[in-house]
């Protein structure tokens, strides 16, 4: 598909995997708005309340971490982020806007600098196309989780037959189904997996897919 102005739109786009600078600022606005229904299909699958502590990896501008702490105003959520424009991003605004605030720390997926079994929930938005290995990622999620805790994943591009377009703005992004995040949930040791979609059939735009899993051992 031939898009127009793509030389600019990729230049910021490529800043979804490593937001950096000005258009890495541009982009986690832009994503902070734009992943909104990601954000809710997510929360929706998750069993939060408040109280609970909860942990957001890949945070980016803190956009989820807001709109959660909208919905359950006792809630702490903690976020982490391989960027650390993302993470002053996200700082700024939980700071503003959230009345528990979590800590916002900079670290990789694979390898969380968080205490074993202290979240009822994590998950992660939009970010697991660029973790250079989903299972180790998904085993941390495990480690961190009390027992019975759900982790969720959650992406809105799961076609990888469709998957082009993305790829040409984005760069390099891995783009599994969710049936393949499902198995990764599995060989992470997560058990009762279940895959949520909506909107798969559009011609332009992915969908989302939220997988979930939960921590029983
Ligand atoms: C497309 S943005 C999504 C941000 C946020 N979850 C949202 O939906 O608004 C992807 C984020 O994942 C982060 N990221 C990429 N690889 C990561 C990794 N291995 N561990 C932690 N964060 C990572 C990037 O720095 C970026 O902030």
């Amino acid at each position: 598909m031939k898009i127009p102005g793509k030389g600019l739109l990729s230049r910021i786009f490529r800043n979804c995997a490593d937001p950096k600078g000005a258009l890495g600022r541009l982009m986690l606005r832009m994503m902070n708005f734009g992943h909104r229904p990601v954000y809710a299909w997510t929360f929706d699958h998750c069993p939060l309340a408040d109280g609970m502590r909860a942990l957001d990896v890949g945070c980016g501008g803190g956009g989820a971490i807001v709109e959660l702490s909208r919905r359950f105003s006792t809630i702490r959520v903690d976020g982490i982020d391989a960027s650390a424009e993302s993470v002053a991003m996200c700082r700024r605004r939980v700071a503003a806007r959230v009345a528990n605030p979590g800590e916002i720390v900079q670290g990789v997926a694979d390898a969380l600098p968080m205490a074993d079994s202290a979240y009822d929930v994590a998950y992660a938005i939009e970010t697991v196309y660029f973790w250079p290995d989903l299972c180790a990622g998904l085993r941390e999620m495990k480690r961190v989780l009390k027992c019975g805790g759900v982790a969720a994943v959650s992406v809105e591009c799961f076609d990888p037959a469709r998957a082009g377009v993305w790829k040409d703005l984005v760069g390099h992004m891995e783009v599994r189904t969710p049936e393949q995040i499902a198995q990764a949930f599995r060989d992470a040791g997560f058990a009762n997996v279940s895959i949520f979609k909506k909107g798969e059939n559009r011609p332009t735009w992915c969908g989302v897919a939220c997988v979930v899993g939960r921590r029983l051992a």
